[in-house]
């Protein structure tokens, strides 16, 4: 697949669809919706990942991983399991692979749910990212349990944050598609609810590294998602996303 040549890569990209937005080399870019640069930018990730391992949980086309793997992990594992089971019509596992064919990739590759992580399973990783998945879990403080027992060192969570306006730990609850019209989305948690369960399932060191964005911010960006995709304007408005960094 190294060999292909680009017209074919081209030919394949387009016949498939895409959350992320990778640069394939050769002018060739996948048309994922998602802002992938943006986000990376906020994960303030380490320059160097020189000789640490790293596991990317909920990888879907492998834009994190495959940045790992160029920040100089010596091992990088993606794994997915609602996006990578292929029976749902969000996607499948074959935009990583055609990916990590076009790039020349290393990254290793696992189907596997978030609940049966563990170390007998798949080991333990210096550095593990879970991004955009916590809001995705329906049980996530045992979700986090999981991330938690394959974390050696160092966790960056990014995640929706709901419940904004309390500096009490709470979480919202989403019965049905409350929020973004997608039954796949649970519970939003809010910043001090994401960082008491960090501290309740290990973690010492927790630092938010991208915080809440002005009321304007999420205001506009509500006012986009209803007009592109019909999004409930106030679902939208009153939630935003973090990241946080965090150490056993
Ligand atoms: C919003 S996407 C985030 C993708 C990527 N991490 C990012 O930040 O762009 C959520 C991802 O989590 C995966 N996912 C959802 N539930 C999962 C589960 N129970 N176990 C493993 N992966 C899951 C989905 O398949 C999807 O790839």
């Amino acid at each position: 697949m190294t060999s292909v040549q680009p017209e074919e890569i081209k030919a394949r990209v387009a016949e498939l669809r895409w959350h992320h937005s990778l640069n394939l080399g050769h002018g060739i870019i996948t048309p994922g919706q998602d802002n992938s640069e943006r986000k990376l930018g906020r994960l303030k990730m380490p320059t160097s990942l020189a000789g640490k391992s790293v596991l990317d949980i909920g990888a879907w086309d492998g834009f994190f991983s495959f940045d790992a793997e160029r920040r100089g992990a010596s091992r990088v594992l993606a794994t997915d399991s609602y996006v990578w089971d292929g029976s749902h019509d969000w996607g499948s596992k074959r935009g990583f692979d055609l990916a990590k064919a076009a790039l020349g990739s290393k990254v290793e590759d696992r189907v596997i749910d978030v609940l049966d992580l563990s170390p007998d399973k798949i080991g333990m990783f210096d550095v593990v990212l879970f991004l955009g998945v916590l809001y995705h879990m329906k049980h996530p403080l045992l979700a986090l349990e999981h991330v938690a027992s394959v974390t050696r060192g160092m966790i960056v969570l990014e995640t929706a944050v709901d419940l904004l306006s309390t500096r009490q730990s709470a979480m919202a609850f989403y019965p049905g598609s409350d929020l973004g019209k997608d039954a796949t989305n649970w519970c939003g948690p809010n910043p001090a609810a994401v960082v008491g369960m960090l501290q309740t399932v290990g973690f010492r060191r927790i630092e938010i590294v991208a915080g809440l964005r002005p009321w304007y911010f999420r205001y506009a960006k509500a006012a986009r998602l209803k007009w592109r995709h019909g999004f409930q304007f106030w679902s939208m408005a009153r939630t935003d996303r973090i990241v946080v960094h965090a150490w056993k």
